[in-house]
């Protein structure tokens, strides 16, 4: 049995399971509620990047089988993938997705993080021409909306495979 498992911030990676649960008809569950899944389920896990790290990943592998792996980030590209893949020890079908990022949505310890981040960002700008710097630090301040079914193009097409 194929179950949706997600691990959330502020809202993305949980609007994305909730979606595909509806396309594909699979049942979907808050990784907080991991008691909950079946034990022979095959998970396809959806859970938010943070600095490479796809967040619960690793206790998840502990828990079930996993089938697939969507990390949702803010950013997108060959390169990320890569470094996900490395860093998160991926061997399995993997679909990025982009999420939304709106400072303000943060709390505590990842607003700050974001801030310094920021910080960082612009003063290296001043200093240096950072290819996309600029795209960056707009991203990161006026905040950006990338959920959208369409990114779930590609793993549909896997699933019909
Ligand atoms: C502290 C922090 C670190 C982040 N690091 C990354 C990153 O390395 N790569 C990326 O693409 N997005 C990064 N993001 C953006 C989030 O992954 C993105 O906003 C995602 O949509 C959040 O998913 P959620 O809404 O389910 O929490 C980071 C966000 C925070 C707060």
């Amino acid at each position: 049995m194929t179950v949706i498992v997600y691990v959330s911030n502020t809202g993305s990676a949980k609007q994305y399971a909730e979606m595909l649960g509806e396309k594909t008809g699979y049942p979907v569950f808050d990784f907080a509620n991991a008691s909950d899944v079946p034990a022979d389920a095959q998970v396809i896990f959806i859970g938010w990047v943070m600095a490479g790290t796809v967040q619960g990943l690793k206790e998840a592998r502990d828990l079930f089988t996993i089938k697939a792996v969507c990390p949702v980030g803010m950013m997108k590209s060959e390169k990320q993938d890569a470094e996900l893949k490395t860093k998160n020890a991926i061997t399995e079908p993997m679909f990025s997705l982009l999420g939304n990022f709106h400072i303000d949505n943060l709390s505590g310890m990842y607003k700050m993080m974001m801030n310094m981040m920021l910080k960082m960002m612009k003063s290296k700008l001043k200093q240096d021409d950072v290819p996309d710097g600029q795209k960056a630090v707009e991203a990161l301040e006026k905040g950006v909306d990338c959920v959208s079914e369409e990114h779930l193009g590609e793993i549909m097409g896997w699933l019909d495979e």
